[in-house]
């Protein structure tokens, strides 16, 4: 394991998942500035780190903003809109690319470049012009990249979230200049793993530590809270929703299963379709669902999970643990930082920021086995 103090930068920080993310990975280091423009995921950030995140946005940091902090390390997670469909898939001609573009350009210009590199990205990363452009400054100035698909289903945690990683470090500088691997070269021969622990890993430190994996993923009884009856009313799905979604085939699971699709967003919404799954809390053994009647599916009493549960189904350290899964998530003498909400955010809010962030857990053991090995 690498024993060079880590020093990070945490780019489009939201509410800090790759922070937290780090901390697991248990990695000897720390975030030393947190860079985003949303002042409401700004909040929540302060309120468990105790520092504010830079509001300057990233597109128009400077090499000084950067080069201030003595880094070793970027942390990035762009947002996602630029590669999904219902962002328009523009790309790198998207406005929100531009942070991600301006990162990549200066890059080259600073003086010591970060050791370490991570990012986070939605599927369709994989095949973007933003990506290449990456890729291609990543050769260029001398790192080796490992790319990745992976969800947390392949790690035992009951939740569908496929997503891109990109983890680069930088090569020796006694690297020979004809060992350079071109631009072109590399993006001909790249691999995108898909499985876990991946095939180019050096297994045995992982092995060694990791004696119990799960053999199957957990339920998600495992994750849910005790919810009692004025709670569960908070959460119901509104009549209307569901009324209104004739033939749209929405995600609706049972405690007992072992899976859920992936939070978005925009969950919480009247967007029932795509966002996030839905639990059925009543008539538990009727599963034949009947989307072409959707008044069929009112006394299954559907709730969305609350935005507790999702935190945990995204690894997110919080104080009311409950599930017994992923046990080395929160090892015995963790104490802290937690994920918690300032008491002014709404539930609203907090699907969107939680929406947006990503699978600690995931992200702690590529940190921990890919980068920083
Ligand atoms: C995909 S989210 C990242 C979420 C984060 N990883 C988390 O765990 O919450 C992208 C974030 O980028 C921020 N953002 C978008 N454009 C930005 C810019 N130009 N400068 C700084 N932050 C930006 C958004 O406010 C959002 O919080």
């Amino acid at each position: 394991m690498n024993c060079e103090y880590v020093k990070c930068l945490e780019f489009f920080s939201g509410i800090g998942g790759l922070h937290y993310a780090f901390i697991l990975s248990e990695i000897k280091g720390e975030v030393v500035a947190s860079f985003d423009i949303n002042t409401v995921a700004n909040s929540v950030y302060k309120h468990n780190f105790g520092k504010d995140p830079i509001t300057k946005g990233i597109d128009s940091l400077t090499i000084e903003d950067i080069e201030k902090y003595k880094a070793n390390c970027w942390l990035i997670s762009p947002p996602c809109q630029p590669y999904t469909r219902g962002g328009k898939s523009l790309d790198d001609k998207d406005q929100r690319a531009k942070g991600l573009l301006h990162l990549i350009d200066i890059l080259p210009t600073l003086s010591d470049l970060p050791n370490y590199i991570f990012l986070e990205n939605v599927l369709n990363f994989e095949k973007s012009k933003c990506r290449e452009k990456l890729v291609n400054q990543l050769c260029l100035t001398n790192y080796e990249i490992t790319e990745c698909l992976l969800t947390p289903l392949q790690f035992g945690i009951p939740n569908d979230r496929l997503r891109y990683y990109l983890m680069a470090r930088k090569r020796s500088n006694s690297f020979e200049l004809k060992d350079i691997i071109l631009p072109h070269e590399y993006l001909k021969n790249a691999t995108i793993h898909q499985t876990w622990p991946l095939s180019s890993m050096l297994k045995k430190d992982y092995q060694q530590e990791n004696h119990s994996e799960p053999s199957d993923t957990f339920l998600l009884s495992t994750y849910l809270e005790k919810l009692n009856g004025e709670e569960i009313k908070k959460y119901l799905v509104p009549e209307k929703y569901i009324l209104k979604s004739f033939n749209f085939r929405f995600d609706i699971v049972l405690p007992t299963d072992h899976k859920c699709s992936c939070f978005t967003k925009s969950y919480g919404s009247h967007h029932i379709y795509s966002s996030g799954s839905l639990i059925q809390t009543k008539n538990l053994e009727f599963t034949n669902y009947n989307f072409e009647d959707p008044s069929s599916l009112l006394n299954l009493e559907l709730r969305f999970f609350t935005p507790e549960e999702i935190a945990r189904l995204h690894a997110f350290p919080l104080k009311s643990q409950v599930q017994k899964s992923c046990d080395d998530l929160l090892k015995s003498n963790y104490n802290g930082p937690y994920l918690e909400f300032p008491e002014n955010i709404s539930i609203i809010q907090k699907y969107r920021m939680l929406g947006n962030s990503l699978n600690c857990f995931v992200v702690s053991k590529l940190l921990r086995y890919i980068l920083f090995l």
